[in-house]
């Protein structure tokens, strides 16, 4: 028991199917008896097991080793010297997935769309970037199954664009030159028809529709260039893909007005729409990219929603699934953008260049792109004392480009609650 020292970060699964979370600042929340209780809170100030026996009056020691000797061996305690957190990361990750913007055109009007609000000069992609694009991601696919996803703008504008994308994939699958991919696609869904029914049905599509809640409230938000809401539109059509068969779930995107409201959306959405999984998208500003919500309250609706759906046998995918993840796996993440299986999802604009993320703030082009791209992740001295640092990963790289700040408040509060909000929490994330 010499070298021990009390580890920042552990997840601690009990044999009663519990999770006990330890760190310095979650103590109070950990599943475990309170002279547990005790012997770790020593460890706040002094770090080493010898100065905390010696910090007990002198008749607890005794009980005190046996105490930490328990602690020991339920896993608390790390015998290597913590990694230093460090002040830049640079991002250099694998590609598994493309996000390929076909055009930034779109028939509707939504007033925070960070795709359509933020340019004068909406583009489409070129025939020949899109067959450039093409023939370069395919040999990101020659040993790996690597997804297509199809985003916009409006993606169902540029039909045509799918389909030659599919074509030419589907060619190259047969002479063995990729694996066979996943196609995925998040739309509007305003302008489906037969003829694209049959071909999203024929080569597996899985969609991702985007409505903002029910009726009253998605039409507030979700609406045509004439103001006419698209509820309706978009909802006769979701239901002739689940028709059809073709795997269909949803996409809200909450609004800050209405965040209060949020668990009665999802209810509402989940019996309007039946989808095996819901998407929460984070609100940010269409132009900075702050977060447009109220991080605190943020968290501790999701956590609520993440009830919602257990009880309901869905799956949520939101801002708090990462962490989730992270927890249960006892696992640091190094970086914000990374998916759980430590890739990510590239997009590429319009013209060909590729960002690591939705947004785009980088003009290299994929077809100049060699090797790994180098994106520092600049963390500010508060990361390095932060209770959240482990989930969080740092501040978000394209938030610091696009906005020129070194940190987004909102996203920290969200962090910062949401990690004590599992805590607390602990029997519904248990399984
Ligand atoms: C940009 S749209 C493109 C695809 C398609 N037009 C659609 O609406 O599904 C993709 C998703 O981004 C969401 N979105 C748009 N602007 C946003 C913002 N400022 N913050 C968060 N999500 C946003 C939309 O609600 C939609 O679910
Ligand atoms: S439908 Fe999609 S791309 Fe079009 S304005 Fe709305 S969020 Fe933006
Ligand atoms: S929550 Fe904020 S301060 Fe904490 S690690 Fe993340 S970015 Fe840094």
């Amino acid at each position: 028991m010499k070298k021990i020292s009390a580890h920042p970060f552990r997840v601690y699964s009990g044999s009663r199917g519990k999770i006990t979370i330890f760190d310095e600042e979650t103590l109070n929340y950990a599943e475990v008896g309170s002279s547990h209780l005790v012997i770790l809170n020593a460890f706040k100030i002094a770090r080493d097991p010898k100065k905390v026996i010696i910090s007990m009056p002198l008749s607890k020691q005794k009980e005190a080793w046996r105490v930490l000797k328990e602690l020991d061996e339920l896993g608390f305690f790390s015998r290597s010297k913590s990694i230093p957190y460090p002040k830049v990361f640079n991002l250099n990750p694998d590609i598994r997935a493309f996000r390929i913007a076909l055009t930034e055109e779109c028939n509707l009007k939504c007033p925070e769309c960070f795709v359509t609000k933020n340019r004068n000069n909406l583009k489409t992609m070129s025939h020949a970037t899109l067959e450039t694009v093409i023939k370069k991601t395919i040999s990101y696919g020659t040993s790996e199954k690597i997804t297509y996803h199809f985003f916009g703008g409006e993606p169902l504008i540029r039909f045509d664009h799918i389909k030659r994308t599919v074509d030419m994939v589907n060619e190259a699958v047969k002479t063995r030159k990729m694996i066979k991919p996943f196609y995925t696609m998040t739309t509007n869904l305003t302008f489906l028809n037969d003829n694209m029914i049959r071909f999203f049905k024929k080569n597996d599509f899985k969609i991702g529709v985007s409505i903002d809640g029910p009726e009253n409230i998605n039409n507030k938000f979700r609406i045509y260039k004439n103001g006419r809401g698209s509820f309706k539109d978009t909802k006769h059509n979701y239901y002739r893909l689940i028709k059809a068969g073709i795997d269909t779930h949803v996409l809200i995107t909450p609004h800050a007005g209405f965040l209060d409201q949020l668990p009665k959306i999802f209810r509402g959405t989940l019996k309007t729409f039946p989808s095996k999984t819901i998407t929460i998208n984070t609100p940010f500003h269409y132009r900075s990219l702050a977060w447009n919500i109220d991080g605190e309250k943020y968290a501790q609706i999701l956590v609520k929603l993440v009830r919602i759906a257990r009880k309901n046998k869905v799956t949520i995918d939101s801002a708090a699934s990462p962490i989730l993840f992270s927890l249960a796996n006892n696992i640091k993440r190094h970086c914000p953008c990374m998916f759980n299986n430590g890739y990510i999802m590239a997009s590429i604009s319009t013209e060909g260049h590729l960002s690591f993320c939705s947004q785009n703030w980088n003009d290299v082009l994929l077809t100049n792109f060699k090797g790994k791209m180098n994106i520092p992740i600049k963390r500010i001295s508060q990361c390095s004392k932060c209770e959240a640092r482990h989930i969080c990963g740092g501040p978000c790289p394209a938030f610091q480009i696009i906005s020129g700040k070194e940190i987004d408040r909102q996203k920290c509060r969200f962090m910062q609650t949401i990690l004590k909000e599992i805590a607390m929490n602990a029997k519904i994330f248990g399984e």
